[in-house]
């Protein structure tokens, strides 16, 4: 830490989370909603994920979907997993949306039959080791797409008890008719009390719409989520949970932050000129994953065994595994963002 080297801080983008070119709205061949229709709660309340894990299930035509879904996987710590039409390639929106139409007409005119949903890629998921399942999907003629109906028929009863929220995306129309396809398809889902819904033209919003959605639901984890950030370095990702301290609160003020950071000893990387409140003590035992401020303006990330000077710890990486590999022998460009 004795060394004073130059070091550069970037702003990093934050995700990059951009939305495709919304889609114009099809003519509508069913009464369509304007509004978003005010949630149907069942008289529910919303229940807490706990400490069970959530999948975020979603299909995306022409990006919206995708792009909420990696916004809300910045958020919250969840799996994912995407439903992929079985035939690739299909512009559902050709000819006045021909495709995307007959195939929401099959579904509503016999939605019993598995023979009216279209084929979708197979999936490999261990339904029970979630307790909350997040669907994101598009609106196609006022209904849920047709591909993530058709993952809900096949599954939806191995969701029955837990834990169901509903995302929706939509050029204009009210998201009511997909919340009801929701339901017939998941009758034993436990809904939040209100579903999202995001117009094409939001869908650049979509980090803060998702993450205020998400924490009004489940306030309790609001806390919990906002200390966590990830730590990338040679293409590893790395979870970390910031100190809920003066010096924590001021580093995830500067997020996300990208710091091209020094080799020392064998065992850090440090990069000056990140100014924190400090509050120094003595640390005899550093482990690899220690987030440190040393000085007030340095900022340390230990990948080895250390000790015996003052720091103030700014956080510690949950798994450091990997973590000296991913740093490397030399300087290494690191990146810190909130989740
Ligand atoms: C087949 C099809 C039908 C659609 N029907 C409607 C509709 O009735 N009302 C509407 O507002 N948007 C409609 N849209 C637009 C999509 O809901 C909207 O662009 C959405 O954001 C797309 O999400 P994605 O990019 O994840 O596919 C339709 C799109 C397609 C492809």
């Amino acid at each position: 830490m004795k060394l004073f080297r130059l070091c550069l801080i970037g702003l990093a983008a934050l995700c990059s989370c951009s939305a495709d070119q919304n889609p114009e709205k099809p003519e509508e061949k069913t009464p369509v909603q304007t509004e978003p229709a005010k949630p149907d709660d069942g008289g529910q309340t919303n229940p807490e994920p706990a400490s069970s894990k959530t999948l975020v299930i979603w299909y995306s035509f022409t990006g919206n979907s995708k792009a909420i879904a990696s916004a809300l996987l910045t958020h919250i710590e969840a799996d994912a997993v995407e439903v992929k039409p079985a035939e690739e390639g299909l512009d559902y929106a050709a000819n006045n949306y021909a495709i995307g139409s007959s195939l929401i007409s099959a579904i509503r005119s016999n939605p019993s039959s598995a023979a009216s949903y279209p084929a979708i890629k197979d999936v490999d998921v261990d339904f029970d080791a979630y307790g909350t399942f997040i669907v994101v999907a598009p609106l196609w003629w006022s209904q849920m797409a047709a591909p993530m109906q058709s993952f809900l028929f096949k599954f939806g009863e191995k969701m029955a008890g837990k834990t169901i929220g509903l995302i929706v995306t939509s050029a204009s129309s009210g998201i009511s008719s997909v919340e009801e396809d929701a339901k017939r398809l998941i009758p034993q889902g436990k809904f939040l009390s209100e579903s999202l819904w995001i117009r094409s033209a939001q869908v650049g919003n979509a980090t803060k719409l998702t993450a205020d959605w998400y924490d009004k639901l489940f306030p309790s984890q609001k806390e919990q989520n906002s200390m966590k950030i990830t730590i990338t370095a040679g293409g590893n990702a790395f979870a970390a949970e910031i100190e809920d301290s003066e010096t924590g609160h001021a580093f995830l003020a500067k997020l996300p932050l990208t710091l091209e950071m020094s080799e020392l000893n064998g065992n850090e990387k440090y990069c000056y000129g990140v100014s924190l409140p400090k509050n120094d003590k003595r640390y005899d035992s550093i482990v690899a994953g220690d987030l440190m401020l040393y000085s007030g303006d340095c900022v340390v990330l230990f990948y080895g065994n250390a000790g015996g000077y003052s720091y103030t710890r700014i956080g510690r990486i949950t798994d450091a595994t990997g973590l000296a590999t991913a740093l490397g022998k030399g300087s290494a460009s690191v990146k810190f963002e909130k989740r």
